[in-house]
């Protein structure tokens, strides 16, 4: 008997998205190769899992298009009434799917009452394509309520995010893609009144959690995430295909996605716990037992599962690097154009609390993008802009950051994967280059900087653009815990229509509603 298998993408994200069950599209395949369930590492003429995702990418001349309405209204997610932000009228929002290569279009109209928006696509590189990463105050002004926008990119590798699946080959085979499984922080406060609170008095419990957009009345970070008498085969980080490895229990940051295959058992009236467990050693949450969802194979059974969850460990760091090794392998130089040691630290005034990378809190400022300084060839660049210049093409560049305080922070590089050289607690410094692994490292675009620890990154500068590195933790970026890498600036893409336009549609929104920028929007 064939034993199904499904395939799961497993993520937490604060992007609104979907949980729709969703099959992948019809490809155009060779006789040769064709990606089937028994054949997940085929694609197309020329392309499977082998190819090199970063210097080529197939084009389909397929164009995905999709209309987005942001807009405010109250829901209940878990029960409990309050102010949320819907796409075309659902949470989580609708979900974007395309084939490896097509172009991919959405508008964005910005229905809210009182607030500017963007849409960053998390987890899509944007090579060449900086100006529609949807970065409010860096790659674009905020759309101004009434306004639109249109953000054009190339599904530039398979995978998934908020509310996004890009087919394309994988390193195993499974039978079905059942879709997405959200895991959010719930709060019942905004966004706003969050940031207002971490600013005074220090990082919100959350009270809640959600599995898709839903749960009944669970902080932040990260959760180990199961299925009860289930395994579970990763497959994917962040995009990045590694060798398959198995498990019981997935550690996912906050911003991290792993792409996770699971075998079902034949049909059974029995019923089983998906779990997200909030990490209690990096987070403070409410009722770390209650965030739930159930897998039944039989429809009509309505009861509730009696399994048992694994045991797991309680801890806030990554997965282990070792487990990580992805598909293609690209080594890192171990030596590099540019480094830098990037210290955290926290300062407390009257009444905020701010973050600092080397000294600096960073900020900018809405009405004034940094692309729309580039195209101005501005060249005054202020400390608390943190820009890092990256000139030259094809260079390393090593980041260290070292963080002091007794809390975990999810790194993300916008326009990039990243390499990670090392982690760990203590100190590092870059003299000390020889403990590094530059053989097929790990490669991802959001980590877990450790508790009291460090992280050592590398990237090479194969993307002009204005990226954004930040702690994924929302009210950590609002409090200035970000820098900014202008990379290969003379060599930008721009469209100074739509810089301008949007630009002066939130110009003038700014001015008639007196809005006054309370952080850097990003
Ligand atoms: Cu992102
Ligand atoms: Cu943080």
């Amino acid at each position: 008997m064939h034993v199904l298998s499904f395939i799961i993408h497993s993520l937490i994200t604060i992007i609104p998205a979907a949980s729709a069950f969703s099959l992948p599209f019809k490809h155009t395949r060779d006789s040769s190769c064709v990606n089937s369930a028994s054949n997940r590492a085929c694609w197309t003429d020329g392309f499977d899992i082998s190819t090199n995702y970063y210097e080529k990418v197939p084009d389909t001349g397929v164009v995905r298009e999709y209309w987005f309405n942001v807009e405010n209204t109250t829901a209940a997610p878990d029960g409990v009434e309050m102010p949320v932000q819907l796409i075309n009228g659902s949470f989580p929002g609708p979900t974007i799917i395309a084939d490896w290569g097509d172009t991919v279009v959405i508008h964005v109209t910005n229905s809210l009452q009182n607030n500017g928006t963007g849409l960053h696509f998390h987890g899509i590189r944007q090579n060449f394509t900086n100006q529609m990463d949807g970065v409010p105050s860096i790659t674009q002004c905020p759309i101004a309520p009434g306004e639109s926008y249109t953000y054009r990119w190339r599904a530039a590798w398979d995978g998934v995010f908020g509310g996004i699946i890009i087919n394309g080959p994988a390193t195993a085979n499974y039978d079905i893609d059942l879709g997405h499984v959200f895991l959010n922080d719930w709060y019942h406060q905004t966004a706003d009144q969050l940031v207002l609170e971490a600013a005074t008095g220090g990082p919100p419990t959350a009270p809640n959690g959600l599995i898709n957009g839903t749960n009944t009345w669970g902080d932040k970070g990260t959760f180990v995430s199961m299925i009860d008498d289930h395994n579970l085969e990763v497959i994917a980080n962040d995009f990045v295909p590694i060798h398959p490895f198995n498990t019981t229990q997935l550690s996912i940051g906050m911003g991290q996605r792993y792409d996770v295959i699971v075998t079902a058992k034949e049909l059974t009236s029995e019923n089983f716990w998906l779990r997200a467990i909030p990490q209690e050693a990096c987070s403070e949450t409410d009722l770390t037992s209650k965030v739930k969802g159930i897998i039944r194979y039989d429809n009509s059974s309505t009861v509730d599962p009696t399994t048992s969850a694994y045991e797991y460990t309680d801890f806030c760091a990554d997965e282990e690097s070792f487990d990580l090794i992805p598909y293609l392998q690209v080594n890192a130089s171990d030596t590099y154009a540019y480094g830098e040691k990037e210290e955290v630290e926290v300062q407390v005034t009257d009444n905020a609390m701010l973050w600092l990378m080397n000294k600096t809190s960073f900020d900018t400022q809405w009405e004034y993008p940094t692309l729309m300084q580039v195209a101005d060839n501005n060249q005054t660049w202020l400390a608390r802009q943190r820009v890092i210049h990256l000139p030259e093409a094809n260079r390393w560049v090593y980041f260290v950051i070292h963080s002091p305080f007794a809390q975990d922070h999810p790194m993300h590089l916008h326009g990039h994967d990243f390499w990670v050289l090392d982690s760990g607690y203590g100190n590092f410094d870059l003299s000390m280059k020889c403990e590094l692994t530059l053989v097929n490292a790990p490669r991802r675009d959001v980590l877990m900087l450790p508790a009291s620890g460090y992280v050592v990154i590398a990237m090479k500068t194969v993307n002009p653009g204005a990226w954004l590195m930040h702690c994924h933790i929302a009210w950590h970026t609002s409090e200035g815990f970000a820098i900014q890498l202008l990379e290969r600036e003379s060599e930008i893409r721009l469209n100074d229509e739509v810089l301008n336009s949007t630009c002066k549609g939130w110009q003038n929104y700014a001015v008639e509603d007196d809005v006054v920028q309370h952080d850097s929007g990003v």
